[in-house]
């Protein structure tokens, strides 16, 4: 079924012949936007910007692009093309006809994973309210307002499989998606990276490089369960989100590239001068680094996973790119973990590999993490400085799985508490860095203008020029 533009639910899930479903959103929607007025972007709701909208799932013009006042944007849903005969692609029932209704045997479960991937999408446009206000350029603007449109179109997506297939429950989920809220000492969302404030662009892009690539690699992860339209639901959010890492990808290599210039031009990589100067050194970038990687990596969950092991056997959540795995079934493989031993160093334990695949879906995180690394460290090798920006261990301090608060350098090399403690200031952002990076976070509104810490981007978006007046003000 196409869908129609011009539908108050843009949608190409026949939305239209479905009278409960269609009233079921309707009711749901004054309900989002009056959260969107109060959670959503602060004071740019009247400013028209040049936004890209959803608008089918055809690969050569699935959106457009257009000056937009974000409350009217067309939140849409929409489902990648269904898959002719497709198959369950790994676990117990490998082979099978996918499901196109939930098994009640799966119902909670899938409920569950739902609501977690719904919850983190309006979390993340909650935490970034307030940037707006310090945006570095017009077109860093417009970046933000197309993540956080976008982020609310997943939670739309999220909403409409529970509203279509969980019934009464699934609508009660529905509403605390919207009552849950970043940061909320009562009633806060699900997972805890969510519940930190992003307060300025340098964190903006270390959360869109690392924290989005978190929901790359669960999208990937979920767009291979058996359920179909979860599957299908998934993989057309990832068309979305590759602009969200992409954003977060060229900020940090743009962060880099105006700090080498100022380097350059003084002479010195001297932190202070640097500062002084209005720039971020590099060692506070890679401070920063540190820390949304390594809260990034809980994300995955624990390394060891029984729940990980069931989702797999049964179907509901994959590995990504299963396809490329020799053995879908893995009932009789295993996998070696390196688990701290308690006494300073480092045991092997071989773990069911079912009971892995957190683990395995890490690593290929790292694997996709290391490329923006290469890209930001080709800057400082073309001119000729021999610093590199690095990821910590996967070990470094984690908060989730076997190496939960065990106390380990960046290298990952087991170390005392003391001596962790002792380095904290190297290793991760202290107040005064974060104090420092605030301070030269001011919106610069005027066109084809660029902060001073930030190089400008090398192109503009859907071929428009970078001085192009990507939001005007009203
Ligand atoms: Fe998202
Ligand atoms: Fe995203």
């Amino acid at each position: 079924m196409d869908s129609n533009y011009q539908d108050r639910i843009p949608n190409n899930v026949g939305l239209g012949a479905n009278r409960t479903l269609q009233r079921a959103l309707e009711h749901w929607q004054p309900e989002f936007l009056n959260w969107w007025h109060g959670l959503g972007p602060s004071d740019f709701n009247a400013s028209s910007v040049y936004l890209r909208t959803a608008i089918s799932v055809d690969t050569k013009g699935w959106a457009t692009f257009d000056y937009v006042k974000m409350p009217d944007y067309r939140w849409g849903i929409f489902l990648a093309q269904e898959e002719n005969d497709r198959r369950v692609g790994f676990g117990d029932h490998f082979g099978q006809p996918v499901w196109q209704q939930v098994p009640g045997e799966h119902r909670s479960t899938l409920r569950r994973l739902i609501v977690t991937q719904g919850d983190t999408e309006p979390a993340s446009v909650e935490q970034q309210r307030l940037l707006g206000h310090t945006a570095p350029s017009l077109y860093d603007l417009r970046n933000l307002f197309q993540v956080n449109v976008e982020e609310g179109r997943h939670l739309w997506a999220m909403v409409y499989l529970l509203h279509a297939y969980f019934g009464r429950d699934g609508r009660e989920e529905a509403e605390e998606l919207l009552e849950r809220h970043s940061g909320d000492a009562d009633n806060p969302r699900i997972l805890s990276t969510f519940n930190e404030p992003i307060s300025d662009w340098l964190s903006f892009y270390m959360f869109t490089y690392f924290t989005d690539r978190d929901g790359k690699f669960q999208l990937k992860s979920l767009a291979e369960s058996s359920f179909d339209p979860l599957s299908r639901t998934c993989k057309f959010m990832l068309t979305e989100e590759a602009h969200h890492m992409f954003v977060g990808d060229t900020g940090i290599g743009r962060v880099i590239k105006r700090t080498i210039e100022v380097m350059k031009e003084l002479g010195t990589d001297d932190p202070i001068a640097l500062r002084k100067a209005g720039v971020i050194d590099l060692p506070t970038i890679q401070r920063y680094l540190n820390f949304w990687f390594s809260s990034s990596l809980d994300l995955f969950g624990g390394d060891s996973s029984s729940n990980a092991a069931s989702y797999f056997a049964n179907g509901l959540k994959g590995r990504p790119d299963e396809i490329k795995y020799e053995d879908h079934i893995e009932a009789e493989s295993s996998f070696t973990l390196e688990l701290p031993n308690g006494k300073g160093g480092v045991r092997e334990e071989r773990i069911p590999m079912r009971n892995a695949v957190n683990e395995v879906v890490r690593e290929a995180y790292v694997r996709d993490c290391e490329k923006g690394l290469a890209r930001w460290n080709r800057h400082l090798e073309e001119a000729g400085y021999p610093q590199r920006m690095t990821l910590p261990s996967t070990r470094f301090r984690r908060t989730v799985g076997s190496w939960a608060n065990a106390a380990t350098n960046p290298e990952g090399k087991p170390i005392t508490k003391e001596e962790f403690n002792s380095h904290l200031d190297d290793w991760l952002p202290t107040p005064d860095d974060r104090a420092y990076v605030h301070s030269v976070m001011h919106g610069v509104f005027e066109r084809g203008k660029m902060a001073n810490w930030i190089a400008p981007p090398e192109r503009g978006i859907n071929t428009q020029p970078v001085n192009f007046e990507y939001v005007k003000f009203q």
